[in-house]
């Protein structure tokens, strides 16, 4: 636990986790832009102790400073160093708080005017309801497991499969990136908005979509966008339109239950449907900006390592169920399965998260508090978590926790008890307390189900016929959870011989007799 200070209105959001080992229990990484540190007289000896926050990169720069006045014109940032804080930290939600820098962001990024503005912003003193906090129930409650989640999974799966069938016997090279990012964004934009909606109609919106994620830093610092963030900018208003259309034509009555759930909040509090429009890019990006990142890792760790699509090939075939239809052949994956069947393919997907899910969680402290009664945090300081550098310590994983071993996650329980738990609690790719990620049921279906057919019925590799490599990740943008490949990766997919004529579909109700 350190405590660095800056006067200036800036503040790294994000680290990146190459960061040398010899910290014991994880990471400072803190990039200030010009700055004057003070002195450590003004630290009060129940703080944590100061450390000059080192410069080993440049970060992503956020300026949340500028608009809330003197609150935070000093500013500390604490860095959480250690698994157990970490969690302290995620529980004490109430001072240790998301939900002024996220309303602060949202509201930026989709460039929200006053009035749309106030409604997210408004906090009651009492904790009685508000937008924010409807909305947080909403989501949770959409999102959680049973029957709407049920009926997202099925909507999303149906779609990937599709993309699936769609691959023929003859090679076919595909930009992997690429083509995961267009499936699953057209995919999610389905799901949610059901059919038609505005990406089904204008396919060139996909870009957009993603162009406004690459942006999302710059957006929300709100430093003349248009100049600093052109395309995030266009992007912007290019979507707010066509979805005030599809909400004006009626369309919205074939949303799924959480976009449904959303509007009657944001109708109730008084948001407007060109508000409501604003906010839809933002949505479609949340969906897919983890999500297409760490499928498209779990693909390549996977087909980098031969024997493991052979041992994957065992496991995932036991919960397939092949029929003859109408004379059409179909093979069946059942998904409800997959997590009790399927401990591999579950610790692959466990694996690339701890990896390549490197992102820090970001909070504010409204209120002087002690942290898991030890230190004394300040009010108006930043809290910085950063998850991802605790999934890859070396004293919590060992000597090859750098490198891809879903193994670990299956011989766990042989370890020492201390070992096993120090694990657990570092391992946080989905964050923790009351921002824990609603959308964390989804994504291991989405990606899981998805990769899983994918192994099954499906070669991959190189363009030159050789397997697949993991390829560096992009330079960390601000704002930005889970990496992207620095160069895209063209493969050539086929259909595997037992497979060529199969038709793929994915059972989300049934278990296999
Ligand atoms: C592998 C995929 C995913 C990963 C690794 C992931 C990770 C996370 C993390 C770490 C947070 C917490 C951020 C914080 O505490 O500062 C979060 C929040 C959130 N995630 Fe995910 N996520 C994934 C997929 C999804 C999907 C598919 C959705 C569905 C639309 C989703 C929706 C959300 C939402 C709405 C929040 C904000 C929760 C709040 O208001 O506090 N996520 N996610
Ligand atoms: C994967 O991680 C989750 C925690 O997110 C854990 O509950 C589960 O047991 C792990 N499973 C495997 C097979 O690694
Ligand atoms: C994902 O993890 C692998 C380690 O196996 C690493 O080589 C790769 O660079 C990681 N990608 C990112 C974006 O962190």
């Amino acid at each position: 636990m350190h405590v660095t200070y800056s006067t200036q209105s800036i503040v790294s959001f994000l680290t990146k986790s190459s960061w040398p080992a010899f910290i014991a229990f994880v990471v400072v990484l803190t990039s200030l832009l010009v700055l004057r540190f003070l002195g450590a007289k003004d630290v009060d000896p129940e703080e944590p102790p100061v450390v000059r926050p080192r410069i080993p990169f440049v970060g992503h720069m956020i300026g949340l400073l500028r608009h809330h006045n003197n609150y935070f014109t000093l500013l500390r940032i604490y860095i959480v160093q250690s698994p157990e804080l970490a969690h302290a930290a995620f529980r004490q939600s109430k001072t240790i708080d998301f939900e002024t820098i996220k309303g602060y962001a949202s509201c930026k990024a989709v460039a929200f005017g006053q009035h749309a503005t106030d409604v997210v912003n408004f906090r009651p003193p009492n904790g009685e309801d508000s937008y924010m906090s409807d909305l947080h129930q909403e989501m949770y409650g959409s999102l959680a497991q049973g029957p709407n989640l049920l009926e997202t999974n099925s909507r999303v799966l149906n779609y990937l499969a599709r993309s699936l069938n769609a691959i023929q016997t003859t090679p076919k090279e595909y930009p992997l990136f690429r083509w995961l990012r267009d499936e699953y964004t057209l995919g999610s934009a389905a799901t949610l908005y059901g059919l038609p909606n505005p990406l089904s109609e204008d396919p060139n919106l996909i870009e957009s979509v993603w162009d406004f994620e690459h942006d999302l830093g710059v957006l929300v610092l709100d430093f003349f966008p248009k100049i600093t963030a052109p395309k995030g900018y266009a992007a912007r208003n290019v979507v707010t339109p066509v979805f005030e259309k599809y909400y004006n034509a009626g369309l919205n009555k074939n949303a799924n239950t959480l976009v449904q759930r959303r509007e009657v909040a944001a109708r109730q509090w008084g948001l407007t449907t060109k508000e409501i429009s604003q906010a839809e890019i933002s949505i479609i990006m949340a969906a897919g900006t983890n999500t297409v990142p760490n499928a498209f890792y779990m693909i390549c760790h996977i087909f980098s390592q031969p024997d493991l699509v052979i041992a994957l090939r065992q496991e995932i075939n036991k919960i397939t169920s092949r029929k003859t239809r109408d004379g059409i052949e179909t093979v069946a994956l059942h998904i409800s399965m997959l997590q009790s069947h399927c401990p591999l393919i579950t610790a692959c997907f466990n694996e690339t998260l701890r990896l390549n899910k490197t992102g820090a969680a970001v909070r504010t402290v409204l209120e002087d508090v002690m942290l898991d009664n030890r230190y004394l945090l300040k009010k108006g300081a930043f809290v910085q978590i950063p998850t991802g550098l605790l999934q890859s310590d070396l004293n919590v994983w060992g000597p090859d926790a750098k490198q891809f071993n879903p193994q670990r996650f299956l011989t766990q329980n042989s370890l020492p008890k201390d070992v096993r738990k120090a694990q657990n609690q570092a391992y946080m790719p989905f964050g923790g307390g009351k921002n824990l990620c609603p959308g964390r049921h989804l994504a291991y279906t989405e990606i899981v189900a998805f990769v899983a057919m994918l192994v099954l019925g499906f070669e991959l590799s190189t363009s030159d016929g050789g397997k697949l490599h993991v390829p560096k990740g992009e330079f960390q943008r601000l704002g930005v959870a889970s990496i992207s490949p620095e160069k895209d990766l063209d493969i050539l997919i086929t259909r595997r011989k037992e497979f060529e004529d199969v038709t793929w579909e994915f059972d989300t109700g049934t278990v296999m007799e």
